[in-house]
């Protein structure tokens, strides 16, 4: 089986205007995504997230390098009808209804107005706006939230088996966050393959079974969300600490310390190392209530390979964000 989404040493190049100079919005990017992924697509403004997606939509064309989704070129007509894309700020008409937006789309693609008006009940009621309220309300009534709900409602009319989302939680409070999340994680279950490009981490942490993070259009990472996350050091909470059991915890870790006879301490993640202190601890009838693997977070990860935090925006605080070549750089990739 071909995979999902095949990039190899993908460039894309933009001039900037009146300046011998151009943007490197993707700079020699190389991924692969399997059918059935929650693949996470992270980076600051301006890393070229929304230009890799365009690509892959063949909404524009690379410099250099290859991109195929579902085994074929990206930008195939053939893949049209079984993928879907979810624009950052998805344009609808404000006079509409949700239902009737969605009725408009269906039939777009060619479905029969009576099909198209049973699709788009269904798909409302999916995305949660399918109460009596919702359902009379226009779109120029809709909040943010609701609005993306509409998108992903649009998104999924052909039932498409690969769906690009372009920050589908950006700008939405906590609770419409959720919501939008829980559906990812519904469409996660169908066995959707997702290409999701956000700043949120949390979300991406939550729904993503891998994820990558590109600054100024380069791979900087990529991996299983649980293998980028694995900490390093583990927790150990004890009660009942004897005195002998301080003494030799000390010997075997010299930074653990337990003070008085309950607490928590920290160690470094050692098959070898913990199965000693636990041993020492049924020796010296000192009880274990916990060993928990330390995790990072996302966060903590992405503020080691970019070298700044993430705002929920996506800008980088205090990191220029601009990824400039020279002229000669330029000529020669064109
Ligand atoms: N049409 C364009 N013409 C010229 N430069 C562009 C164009 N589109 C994007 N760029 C530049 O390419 C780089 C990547 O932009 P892109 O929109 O792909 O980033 P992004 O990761 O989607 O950012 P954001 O998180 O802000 O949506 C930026 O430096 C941007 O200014
Ligand atoms: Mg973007």
């Amino acid at each position: 089986m071909p995979a999902a989404i095949d990039i190899k040493n993908l460039y894309k190049q933009y001039p900037v205007p009146l300046k011998r100079e151009a943007v490197n919005a993707v700079d020699n990017l190389t991924i692969k995504i399997e059918e059935g992924e929650i693949f996470g697509f992270l980076g600051a403004n301006g890393a070229g997230k929304t230009t890799t997606i365009k690509i892959l939509l063949g909404l524009i064309y690379p410099t250099q390098g290859e991109a195929s989704v579902l085994g074929k070129p990206a930008g195939d007509i053939e893949t049209k009808h079984k993928i879907a894309y979810l624009p950052e700020s998805p344009y609808f008409y404000e006079h509409m209804t949700a239902a009737e937006v969605v009725t408009f789309y269906a039939q777009l693609f060619g479905l029969k107005r009576e099909d198209a008006k049973k699709r788009a009940e269904e798909l409302v009621d999916f995305v949660g706006l399918g109460s009596k309220s919702d359902r009379n309300k226009r779109i120029s009534e809709f909040s943010k939230g609701m609005r993306q709900r509409v998108g992903i409602a649009q998104s999924l009319i052909n039932n498409p088996t690969l769906l690009f989302y372009d920050e589908p939680t950006s700008g939405l409070d906590a609770i419409a966050r959720r919501d939008i999340r829980d559906l990812m994680l519904q469409l996660k279950e169908q066995g959707k393959t997702m290409f999701l490009s956000s700043h949120q981490l949390e979300d991406v942490e939550k729904v993503c079974h891998r994820v990558s993070v590109i600054h100024k259009g380069k791979l900087r990472t990529i991996g299983l969300v649980d293998e980028l996350l694995a900490g390093e050091r583990v927790d150990i909470t004890v009660s009942g600490a004897t005195p002998s059991f301080n003494e030799r915890l000390k010997t075997l870790a010299p930074e653990a310390n337990v003070l008085g006879g309950a607490g928590t301490f920290n160690v470094k993640d050692d098959a070898g190392l913990v199965a000693q202190i636990i041993d020492t601890a049924r020796a010296e009838n000192t009880r274990i209530i916990s060993i928990i693997p330390k995790r990072r977070t996302l966060e903590d990860l992405f503020v080691n390979i970019v070298g700044g935090r993430l705002t929920d925006e996506g800008s980088i605080e205090g990191a220029p964000d601009v990824n400039r070549v020279s002229a000669n750089k330029y000529k020669e990739l064109n």
